[in-house]
């Protein structure tokens, strides 16, 4: 039990802290600039580990001293790296990331070594898709995710993906049909059904949509709101719990690591969405991606109020 998987990107993070976003064409002076590991691949990897999972990671990075690093600060935090190839043909991916002084933020993604992770190279690591539960994103090519997750399907675990981002090119029914969760946020439900979320109802209705296509049960993250879960037998809302938020960066990886291990450890579904709002709550409590993902007792103290 609480064997995971996650295949997904590495990117370093190159985060400035602003009073505001700037606009189109203008220069303005940031108050901070910090680098982080961060891809929401890692982050998943690395949240998921904090909360005690055994973790397994497949993905891609560069020949060059970020990816050096990378590899060893997963190793540090207990992440099995044996599934993750480096290439010479490309950087380690880098993220350039904004975050305001409401803790929101705007990130644009160089994605170097994440897009040159092929089928052939996952299948090389097919082993280690043999996992209670596999977890994915969509920031390498989606024809190697979806081969990895069709491996982890074969191989009897359950599949979670995260969509984000949403990929230009429609994502097919086939990809749906693997999922036994899809994660999405407001704006990637709206993105791949085309229908309104803005309310609890409406995006029931879009979710619902998605699970005509195949999916089994859709999570759509709501943030602060909390989490709807939406199966073909109806919807329930489970509220959001209220911190500090500092920063919102990898707020829905750490989502996604509170439910995977959740569901890795046997939880019923709604069990394993409380953990995970939980855990997407405390993550946005620090600056940086991964520096706030909380440990199982951290959740478990904020889910029983006694944190
Ligand atoms: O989800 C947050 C992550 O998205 C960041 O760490 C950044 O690298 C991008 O992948």
């Amino acid at each position: 039990m609480n064997r995971i998987c996650v295949l997904g990107s590495i990117n370093v993070d190159m985060t400035v802290t602003v009073e505001r976003f700037h606009a189109p064409g203008e220069s303005m002076i940031a108050e901070k600039f910090e680098t982080f590991t961060g891809g929401k691949g890692g982050n998943q990897a690395v949240a998921c580990a904090r909360l005690g999972a055994d973790v397994m990671m497949i993905g891609c990075v560069g020949e060059d001293s970020n990816g050096r690093m990378y590899l060893d600060a997963l190793e540090r935090e207990g992440v099995d790296t044996a599934g993750v190839v480096r290439t010479p043909d490309a950087p380690t991916g880098v993220a350039l990331i904004e975050v305001d002084k409401h803790g929101e933020n705007r990130i644009l993604v160089a994605p170097g070594a994440n897009f040159a992770l092929t089928c052939d190279m996952v299948s090389a690591k097919a082993d280690a898709l043999k996992r209670d539960v596999c977890l994915f994103q969509m920031e390498n090519p989606l024809p190697a995710i979806t081969h990895g997750m069709a491996l982890a399907k074969q191989a009897g675990a359950l599949v979670v993906l995260d969509p984000a981002p949403v990929p230009a090119a429609p994502v097919s029914d086939a990809v749906f049909a693997l999922c036994d969760y899809v994660t999405p946020n407001e704006t990637e439900l709206h993105l791949l059904t085309g229908m309104p979320v803005d309310t609890v109802e409406q995006a029931a209705e879009a979710a619902a949509q998605l699970i005509r296509k195949g999916a089994k049960a859709v999570i759509n993250k709501r943030g602060g709101q909390g989490a709807l879960l939406v199966t073909a037998a109806g919807y329930h809302l489970f509220p959001g719990f209220k911190v500090n938020v500092v920063d919102t960066t990898a707020a829905g990886d750490s989502f996604n690591a509170g439910l995977s291990v959740g569901l890795a450890k046997g939880y019923a579904t709604s069990d394993a969405v409380v953990l995970a709002n939980a855990v997407g709550a405390l993550s946005t409590t620090a600056r940086g991606a991964q520096a706030a993902m909380p440990t199982f007792e951290q959740a478990a103290g904020l889910i029983a109020g006694t944190d």
